[in-house]
């Protein structure tokens, strides 16, 4: 397990910082009432036992790049970068428009980021994370001076939809983050990272890679949606939860009572409550956003760092503990001392259909003091 003490004592100079966001949600909503018409469900189940309302899903030949592609737009016009400013685009998803080339050298093509290195990332619920660790080490070690990170997801298109045990969990959509080296005291702070690959058939995808590559059969058989074992992966995501939470907390000399927000993969409310129960955490301290998301997947932290900046929850000089736990098993954690000042909030309008308009980004005042100096 990576313990950073190495990247502490010799690098801690040199951080990469979060400096700015974006977000894009399809705005097509599936409703737990809508699901109760499709399998047999209840609103009431879906939100006792998982904390989701409804969930965003793609339509009219929406791609997982299309999402990654709204939300970097965003997040580059915040900051006045051009895509040609960036030094590396890195992607967390399971669901990539092909298995290849991969849905980061798509997005960058859409973007028009030529030449400039991408790359996807696939630790499922961890692909974030571990793509915001790659965003870390290379701005960190001198490599990259910006790096756009990415989770990005159509889990719509890998659930089957007659299976109520998983289809009210999930949902698509895409978040980013912007990193940019910096020497102040801000930014990622430090990283826990690590896997178990003990553990595939708890949750998987079992055809349409090498080893059950598309058949009749596995059509058939349903081999190419996502299998889970609900109540176990459960109980190992809130052990590995906690277990990085504290780590870090412990690594780093901060108390959870010092944390200004906490933010844990959203895959379910009961486990991100065990989690931060166990913490002690106050309710002040803990945003989520599964109620209207469901689990995206690789975007669901940065989608809820997105809102918390937004919604002012957090501000310069907090300590953020992000969380994700995924199939793999992959787990990571970032400790993050937050720098960027407020940024414009989101009018109740565009907030309330969750989606952020082609125009958004021309409302935002692009650039803040602090980066240019
Ligand atoms: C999937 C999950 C919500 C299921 O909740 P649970 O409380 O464990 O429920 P169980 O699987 O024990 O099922 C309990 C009952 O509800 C039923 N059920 C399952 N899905 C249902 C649904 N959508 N609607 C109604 N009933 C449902 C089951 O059939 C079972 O019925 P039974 O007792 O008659 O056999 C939960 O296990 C979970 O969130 N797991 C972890 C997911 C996760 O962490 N993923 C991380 C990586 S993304």
């Amino acid at each position: 397990m990576f313990k950073g003490r190495f990247r502490k004592e010799e690098k801690k100079q040199r951080r990469a910082a979060v400096v700015s966001v974006g977000k894009y949600m399809p705005p097509h909503i599936l409703t737990n009432f809508d699901l109760e018409k499709m399998v047999d469900t209840s609103n009431q189940w879906i939100l006792e036992r998982t904390g989701i309302k409804k969930r965003h899903i793609v339509k009219n030949g929406l791609r997982q790049s299309d999402l990654a592609l709204r939300a970097s737009q965003e997040a580059l016009a915040r900051v006045g970068w051009s895509p040609m400013d960036l030094d590396m685009i890195v992607v967390g998803t399971v669901t990539p428009d092909h298995i290849f080339p991969s849905s980061a050298n798509t997005l960058a093509g859409k973007l028009g980021a030529i030449g400039v290195p991408s790359w996807d990332v696939l630790a499922a619920c961890s692909g974030f994370m571990y793509s915001l660790y790659q965003g870390m080490v290379t701005v960190e070690s001198g490599r990259a001076d910006k790096a756009l990170v990415v989770g990005s997801e159509v889990m719509s298109s890998i659930v089957d939809w007659t299976d109520r045990s998983t289809c009210v969990l999930f949902g698509d959509g895409a978040s980013v983050l912007l990193l940019e080296a910096t020497y102040e005291p801000y930014g990622i702070i430090d990283m826990e990272i690590g896997s178990d690959g003990r553990h595939l058939k708890l949750l998987h995808m079992p055809g349409g890679g090498s080893a059950h590559p598309a058949t009749h059969e596995t059509v058939n058989n349903k081999e190419h949606f996502l299998h889970m074992e609900g109540q176990e992966t459960f109980k190992l995501a809130v052990r590995k939860m906690l277990l990085v939470a504290k780590t870090l907390l412990e690594r780093n000399h901060v108390n959870p009572e010092e944390l200004g927000l906490f933010i844990g993969h959203q895959a379910n409310l009961r486990i991100i409550d065990a989690v931060t129960k166990r913490l002690n955490l106050k309710p002040d301290q803990i945003f989520n956003n599964i109620e209207r998301y469901g689990n995206t997947t690789s975007a669901t932290i940065p989608s809820c760092v997105y809102e918390a900046e937004m919604m002012g929850r957090i501000k310069k000089g907090d300590w953020i503990l992000l969380v994700s736990f995924g199939a793999g098993l992959t787990w990571a954690g970032a400790l993050i001392k937050w720098g960027i000042d407020p940024l414009p909030v989101l009018g109740a309008d565009a907030m309330a259909d969750d989606s952020v308009s082609d125009t958004y980004s021309d409302r935002l005042k692009p650039g803040r003091d602090w980066q240019k100096q």
